[in-house]
């Protein structure tokens, strides 16, 4: 692919920085109206890669087969080359691979499976706030959203009580190269840290099953054969890789957008709009996943261009659930927002396989807002998230109060 030098001002879209530094909902807006689909030059060694804005196309190549994710379904691993999981990780596998795998992990997922989960993520939820509220200034990412979705995944996996600290402490290491100060060397050990450990718990539960998704899946068979404890720890660590940051993102977004819109927050505390609305409202104002990766399978033609086969494309949902053409007024943020069929959980074959238990966990946090809270205030300044992938803050300093 020859480098054309781009007709407007473009953004980097490899460099965190720019997702903090900018307008960016300014830059999609004008992306979309002129130059929906185009060609991201080469940066520093990293190659070009193709952008798609608009929400029809990105909706629409999410179900094309042109498309593969074993390469990688985040662009800076697709950068970098391979992800190694690729064609063992259910998020970067393609095809009958992929749908037996999902197939098999899917029966973990579904609402009655997840019964006794989702009462656990509501008893927590109300315990958490409940703690904070009336105790003055405190960071709500760190003592409410960061301890729901790790326990409620650990639940899942019954990784027992005394482990989730070290759990945590690897996942935020491994998470840190998206930092500011980070170090790429410490977030690698980290991951590898969380393998092994899940390679250990598999063998375990192989040798004495239990009632959790690592037992159901050391269990399983694929085409009457088993998966290998290396499978089994990867796809365990998906779960972390695809519920842990995005959930605790659209906490922090969902309170932070509801104090800067107090009616809203009215609105949602008196009843006056449905808390399953406002759950869908938080996961397209926060889009906490900003894009998906690709890599063209095979050539085709979008918008006038030619995409050739071992081409990266980008979809980024940002843009699409932010598309006028769709959504109405898209940066006011509405929670009685209907019809809103935002891809904040991606769509077709890989739609997110957590969206019930996401979805639930908002629902236990809006809920237990509305029945202990009266009033939330910012005390601080949110701390953004230095990354190109994920989107929102990582630090939230609130007060909370009840008026009796
Ligand atoms: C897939 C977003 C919560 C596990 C995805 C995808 C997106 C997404 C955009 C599609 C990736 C692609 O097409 O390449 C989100 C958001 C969440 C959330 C915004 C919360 C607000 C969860 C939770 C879990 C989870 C709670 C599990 C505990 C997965 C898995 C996949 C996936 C395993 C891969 C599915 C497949 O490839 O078939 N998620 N997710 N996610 N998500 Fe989520």
């Amino acid at each position: 692919m020859s480098e054309p030098a781009l007709g407007f001002r473009s953004l980097d879209l490899v460099d965190p920085a720019t997702f903090v530094d900018n307008d960016v909902h300014g830059f999609w807006r004008d992306v979309r109206a002129e130059n929906p689909v185009y060609w991201h030059p080469a940066t520093d060694n990293n190659p070009g890669f193709w952008v798609v804005s608009r929400y029809a196309d990105v909706q629409a190549l999410y179900h094309d087969a042109a498309l593969s994710s074993e390469r990688g379904n985040v662009l800076d691993v697709v950068l970098r080359g391979n992800d190694s999981a690729g064609g063992s990780m259910l998020a970067v596998t393609d095809g009958p691979s992929h749908r037996k795998l999902r197939n098999l992990m899917f029966s973990a997922f579904t609402p009655r499976a997840l019964a006794e989960v989702v009462t656990n993520v509501q008893l927590r939820s109300t315990e958490l706030v409940s703690a904070v509220v009336g105790a003055g200034c405190f960071d709500f990412a760190a003592e409410v959203a960061e301890q729901i979705p790790m326990n409620t995944i650990c639940d899942l996996l019954s990784v027992p009580s005394a482990d989730r600290r070290d759990l945590l402490r690897w996942n935020k290491m491994a998470l840190s190269s998206d930092r500011a100060d980070s170090s790429d060397l410490d977030a690698l050990s980290a991951r590898n840290e969380i393998l092994l450990y899940f390679v250990e718990l598999a063998e375990e539960r192989r040798r004495k099953p239990g009632d959790d998704v690592i037992s159901m899946l050391a269990s399983a068979e694929v085409d009457g054969v088993a998966l290998t404890v290396e499978e089994i720890a990867v796809n365990c660590y998906s779960l972390i890789l695809g519920g842990d940051e995005t959930s605790r993102i659209s906490a922090i977004c969902a309170v932070l957008a509801l104090i800067e819109n107090p009616d809203q927050w009215d609105a949602l505390r008196t009843g006056a709009v449905d808390v399953d609305s406002a759950v869908e409202e938080v996961l397209r104002w926060a889009t906490p996943g900003m894009h998906v990766a690709r890599t063209a399978r095979t050539g085709f033609a979008i918008h006038g261009h030619r995409v050739e086969a071992g081409d990266i494309v980008t979809l980024w949902n940002i843009s699409a659930n932010n598309d006028e053409s769709v959504f109405h007024q898209p940066r006011r943020f509405t929670l009685s927002r209907s019809p809103n069929k935002h891809l904040s959980f991606g769509h077709g074959p890989h739609y997110c396989l957590g969206a019930f238990l996401g979805r639930a966990e908002l629902r236990a946090l809006l809920t237990a807002l509305t029945t202990q809270v009266t009033r939330m205030e910012l005390c601080g300044k949110p701390r953004p998230i230095y990354s190109n992938f994920v989107s929102g803050y990582d630090t939230l300093p609130v007060r909370f109060e009840m008026s009796r």
